[in-house]
């Protein structure tokens, strides 16, 4: 076991140094040095608004049958029970939004609300509040809030109340660069407001995160458990203080506890599971995996609204969830962009050199995800260039939420991938990053790493204009 650490240790040491010529962690790299054929052989030569929306170039001709109709499922609006449309019916009662590409818009990610305009109905919303209060739930997740449960539900079918509006406002934070450049960031201030249910607690625990993109999380999932622990056992060899730590999460699936990959904290470990969870917490529709509306006791309105639930409380079948995961699962990260180009091999430097790559490790060849029937061997054995360690960090009091989920405490976050984000403009006509979308651009996300990543950040802050430059070019041709 420690020999093991040790030789993982070894291998990061020398990627570091050597990251531009020989990638020792990038496996296969010598085919593709470049990273350019980002999700392996799933990956698709594709830019503009549809370029999160293909499947894997190596799906099958079935399989692309099972990806267009899970896709319909996930764009598709439901719609309140009763209705004459009992395949789409299930609605509520409490939700946030009627299709998961409300939020996941174009298959991509959602943007925060502008300056102080209030959310409604009509404004669907993309950031959502997840809540709890101290203490664990019986699987050792976050202990939903009594009265209002484990989200913000902003709206509601008719008769029921919604639970609450989110209000926003943005307070500038101003830095300078060692060269005297002066920066100006916004940081958000949430305000929960017209609450359906009384009060909330004092010690409500309040975590904002907006939808980010669903490309290649097959290829994550299929990311072999033994390299994530590697990651963790070669950053806590090493002097400086990147210490990421896996998330662990109780599976709906696997009926186990597993490493966490998905979602702002790692807190969700399969695709089967978010998808299924998404159902459920964010549309209010109902499955065997999660068969109770998320009404809680003390909301009457709720428990008495008439339910499109089959008896055992199923509101989207098996068979359909089940091509909605496998959608989700197959959906193919693009190609990288200008990678020969003079100034991003300078940033591909830089990013080595300020040690960006230590969390947001370039690449791995994947293994098997862990639901066949759900997923697809298009995803099995690929070199994928997703750049990042799937591990929590503790990013500093400037990011903190104060909320723990799982074994993540209330300052760490997952490093997110990168693959796909300079193409983030062309999709959703916005480049608003990190978990509650407060950065605008990669500049800006950088400046706001702090705790682990203080260090990379202060490498940066000291940047001359133009390597600053070749940095983000580097980062937005991923
Ligand atoms: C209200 C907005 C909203 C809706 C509707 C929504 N999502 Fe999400 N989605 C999110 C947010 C926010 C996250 C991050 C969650 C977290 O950090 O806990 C997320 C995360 C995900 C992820 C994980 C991506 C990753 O790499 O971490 C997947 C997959 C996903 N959603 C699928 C779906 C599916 C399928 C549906 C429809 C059933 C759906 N979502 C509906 C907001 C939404
Ligand atoms: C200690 C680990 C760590 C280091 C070092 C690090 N990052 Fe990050 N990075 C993260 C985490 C964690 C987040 C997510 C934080 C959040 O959402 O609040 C993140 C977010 C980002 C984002 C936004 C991604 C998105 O999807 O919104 C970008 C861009 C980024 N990092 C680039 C960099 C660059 C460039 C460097 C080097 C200068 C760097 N990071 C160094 C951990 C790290």
């Amino acid at each position: 076991m420690i020999k093991a650490a040790l030789a993982a240790a070894a291998v990061v040491a020398a990627g570091a140094a050597a990251f531009l010529s020989t990638d020792t962690r990038a496996d296969g790299a010598g085919a593709d040095p470049l990273g350019e054929k980002t999700g392996g052989e799933t990956t698709v030569w594709a830019t503009g608004r549809q370029a999160f929306s293909f499947p894997a170039a190596n799906l099958t001709n079935e399989e692309r049958t099972r990806f267009v109709i899970g896709n319909s499922f996930f764009k598709r609006n439901w719609v309140e029970s009763p209705a004459s449309t009992t395949a789409r019916d299930g609605l509520g009662p409490h939700f946030l939004a009627r299709s998961c590409a409300a939020c996941h818009m174009h298959d991509g990610r959602g943007e925060p609300p502008p300056w102080k305009r209030g959310l409604s109905d009509q404004d669907p919303l993309a950031l959502l509040l997840r809540l709890s209060v101290p203490g664990t739930d019986p699987y050792g997740g976050p202990n939903p809030h009594p009265v209002y449960g484990d989200q913000l539900n902003t709206v509601a079918v008719q008769g029921v109340k919604p639970e609450g509006r989110v209000r926003m406002r943005w307070e500038p934070v101003q830095g300078r660069f060692a060269d005297g450049t002066r920066y100006t960031l916004q940081k958000p201030i949430y305000q929960i407001d017209q609450l359906g249910y009384g009060p909330m607690d004092k010690d409500i625990m309040v975590s904002p995160r907006v939808a980010p993109q669903v490309i290649g999380v097959g290829l994550l999932e299929a990311i072999p458990e033994r390299e994530i622990l590697a990651n963790a056992a070669a950053q806590a060899a090493m002097l400086d203080p990147i210490k990421g730590q896996p998330n662990r999460v109780w599976d709906a699936y696997a009926q186990r506890e597993m490493i966490g990959r998905f979602g702002w904290k790692a807190n969700v470990a399969t695709v089967a599971h978010q998808t299924a969870g998404a159902f459920h917490g964010d549309l209010g529709v109902t499955s065997t995996k999660f068969p109770t509306e998320t009404c809680t006791p003390a909301q009457k309105d709720c428990l008495a609204a008439p339910t499109g639930a089959e008896p055992g409380g199923v509101e989207i079948e098996d068979k359909t969830l089940d091509e909605v995961i496998f959608y989700q699962a197959v959906l193919a990260p693009p190609a990288r962009r200008n990678a020969n180009d003079t100034q991003v091999l300078r940033g591909q430097a830089l990013f080595s050199q300020a040690q960006c790559a230590v969390c947001h490790r370039p690449s791995y060849k994947t293994g098997d995800g862990p639901f066949p029937r759900l997923t697809s061997k298009a995803v099995s054995g690929q070199t994928i260039w997703p750049y990042t360690d799937l591990l929590l960090h503790d990013m500093g009091e400037a990011l903190a939420d104060g909320r723990p989920d799982f074994k993540a405490n209330g300052r760490q976050w997952k490093t997110p991938p990168l693959w796909g984000i300079g193409l983030l403009k062309d999709v959703n006509g916005h480049t608003r990053l990190l978990h509650d979308g407060r950065a605008n651009g990669v500049l800006e996300a950088i400046l706001w790493h702090g705790g682990e990543a203080e260090e990379a950040k202060q490498k940066v802050l000291r940047f001359s204009e133009a390597d600053r430059q070749a940095l983000v070019k580097f980062v937005e041709s991923l």
